[in-house]
């Protein structure tokens, strides 16, 4: 018996093909998995710094309204009432605005800030985290934003920061000194902060924080359904292809294996039938007629030794 170690050369075709479609669909999984992660990964990343900006630059046009339409309305008003006008703060209308969307948008885990290193309310007051990108914005001039993200226990957080700077005379009214601050905004807010700004000084960082894990996990869910039904396809590819195989490949030639068999043994009863005219087909008829030829010579053969 010819003794042979090599697999391959022991396995029949079903099997050979077998290994190669496996490896094949393996291949198309792990690709296009990693194709699509990468692809979802950054659409989740766009739809959230879309979010972001859309309510940077309301935040910034609630501001700019606050300043220049609001503000001078109202101004004289500060050196006479008693009690502070929260109303003429530009910091202070845009964080009214963004609590009423919060509320009124179902909006609970959206976020704005401006962390200021030096705020007058202390509320505002940059964390370790914030100062440090209001020093970057300090240090770097050309920087006008940065995003990120940032953990929290209730997941990650997507942020984008701009950087708050004196832009206006204006503002040095209430953020220069005590001395020339209106008196109301004092007794409410007290001298100790929020002043001493500069013109064009980046004081802090306009922060916009959207929750991030929902659309993140969202896209993981449909990397997940994706791939399934992709090996789904290839499995019931898979399977189709064996059939197709054992139909039209193996099926025949394992019959047409045996009967030739039987002809080498001097058995030349059967014919050879397949009822298709593929190649399959062509093999059968012409081992038909070398069997017949055969015949034909055998019959030769007998009647010479006759
Ligand atoms: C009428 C006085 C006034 C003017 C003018 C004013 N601010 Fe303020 N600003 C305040 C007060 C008061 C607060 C605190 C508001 C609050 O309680 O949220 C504040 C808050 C801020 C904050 C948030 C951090 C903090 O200090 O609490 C920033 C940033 C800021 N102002 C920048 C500016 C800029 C830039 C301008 C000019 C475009 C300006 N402000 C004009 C009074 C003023």
């Amino acid at each position: 018996m010819l003794k042979d170690n090599h697999l391959l050369k022991n396995l029949n075709i079903a099997t050979k093909l077998n290994i190669l479609l496996t490896v094949i669909a393996v291949i198309t999984v792990f690709l296009s998995g990693g194709v699509l992660s990468l692809i979802l990964a950054h659409n989740a990343e766009r739809v959230v710094t879309d979010k972001a900006l859309v309510l940077m630059e309301t935040m910034s046009a609630v501001r700019n309204y606050t300043s220049t339409k609001v503000n001078p309305e109202l101004a004289a008003r500060l050196e006479t009432d008693n009690q502070f006008l929260p109303q003429t703060v530009p910091a202070f209308s845009a964080r009214e605005v963004f609590e009423y969307f919060r509320e009124q948008g179902g909006y609970k885990d959206f976020f704005y800030k401006e962390a200021t290193l030096n705020p007058t309310n202390l509320r505002d007051k940059a964390d370790k985290f914030e100062a440090e990108i209001v020093e970057k914005f300090r240090n770097n001039k050309n920087l006008d934003q940065t995003s990120g993200f940032r953990s929290f226990s209730s997941g990650d957080i997507f942020y984008i920061a701009r950087p708050l700077e004196v832009s206006k005379e204006s503002c040095l009214r209430c953020h220069s000194t005590p001395d020339v601050a209106p008196k109301s905004l004092l007794t409410t807010y007290g001298k100790d902060n929020g002043f001493n700004w500069k013109l064009h000084e980046i004081v802090g960082a306009q922060m916009i924080l959207v929750p991030a894990t929902a659309i993140f996990e969202s896209a993981k869910r449909l990397q997940v359904s994706v791939t399934g039904i992709l090996m789904a396809c290839l499995a019931l590819a898979i399977i189709l292809i064996n059939f197709f195989l054992r139909f039209s490949v193996t099926t025949p030639l394992k019959k047409m294996a045996q009967l030739a068999q039987r002809i080498s043994t001097g058995d030349l009863s059967q014919e050879f039938s397949h009822p298709y005219n593929d190649e399959m087909g062509m093999l059968a008829a012409s081992l038909n007629r070398m069997k017949v030829s055969l015949d034909i010579a055998m019959e030769m053969l007998s009647s010479d030794t006759e």
